[in-house]
């Protein structure tokens, strides 16, 4: 093990570092990688993980292409193996990122990887307190907020029970965001997907985030008014897909929706 890896190696296994596992990056321990092969045992989780991830990429293109250059990426996990500021900067390198996690090892971990590179912030705090985040000093020193934003909820809103009114929340952050911002989110659902998606519930019933997968309607719904953009909230092996994709195989049963969505 090397130094700048050791200390990896203490505390335990978190969603954050068994989702990096999954996609291949460096910031997880054993004990993280023996829980994420036990997860890939009750479900597809590192095709979803790789999905998720391909859809990261493809939607932060369209938004730079589109214009937005300010990114706030809410349930950030670890920035690596295509970030958001990787992907975003190798379009236009004046693009600015926040990263936000309620986990203290992401952020850690963020920290560590960011250490020294300019125009991004890490905020630790908690979805479910949009002012946290919005009105944090690390936010408003790097985001303008009289320009669009992208704001970008990736495979996170599935922890939030309807209890917490995912809509609601999501509906706070938009309402400081200026037109023009887009919503980017993807969520898990057991639509063409049963036996995987309750496997995957069972699994994290009972843990420190357990998981909420919605149909088609719900995951809509939570875009609001905003204007859909083509394809419209849609598996995310079929948002825009290209050659080679990861879920080109069998599209129709990728375990989440993905979409994105115009301030108008
Ligand atoms: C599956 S990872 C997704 C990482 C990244 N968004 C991506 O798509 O590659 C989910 C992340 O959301 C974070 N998270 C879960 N609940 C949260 C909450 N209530 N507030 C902030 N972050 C949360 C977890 O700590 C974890 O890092």
């Amino acid at each position: 093990m090397s130094e700048s890896t050791q200390w990896l190696d203490t505390g335990k296994p978190t969603s954050a570092r068994i989702y990096d596992y999954m996609l291949g990056g460096t910031q997880n321990s054993a004990d993280d990688r023996a829980v994420g092969d036990r997860l890939n045992a009750v479900a597809p989780f590192r095709r979803m993980a790789l999905l998720n991830r391909e859809f990261l990429v493809k939607a932060v293109r369209y938004l730079v292409t589109s214009g937005v250059t300010q990114f706030l990426d809410i349930g950030s996990g670890i920035p690596t193996a295509g970030s958001v500021h990787e992907t975003a900067r190798a379009l236009d390198p004046g693009c600015r990122v926040v990263y936000v996690d309620n986990d203290p090892t992401a952020v850690e971990h963020s920290l560590r990887l960011l250490d020294g590179t300019t125009g991004i912030g890490v905020v630790e705090a908690d979805l479910r307190a949009p002012e946290s985040i919005l009105d944090h000093p690390g936010t408003r020193a790097v985001l303008d907020f009289e320009k669009p934003i992208g704001l970008l909820f990736l495979g996170v809103v599935q922890y939030l029970p309807d209890g917490n009114d995912p809509a609601g929340l999501i509906n706070r952050y938009l309402t400081a965001l200026s037109t023009g911002s887009h919503l980017a989110l993807t969520h898990f659902t057991a639509d063409n997907f049963e036996t995987e998606m309750a496997a995957a519930v069972e699994f994290f019933a009972g843990t420190a985030a357990p998981m909420f997968p919605r149909d088609a309607t719900a995951v809509t719904a939570l875009f609001g008014g905003l204007e859909l953009v083509d394809p419209g909230v849609v598996f995310t092996a079929r948002w825009r897909p290209e050659p080679g994709g990861v879920g080109a195989d069998d599209p129709d049963r990728s375990g989440h929706y993905a979409g994105i969505g115009r301030k108008p």
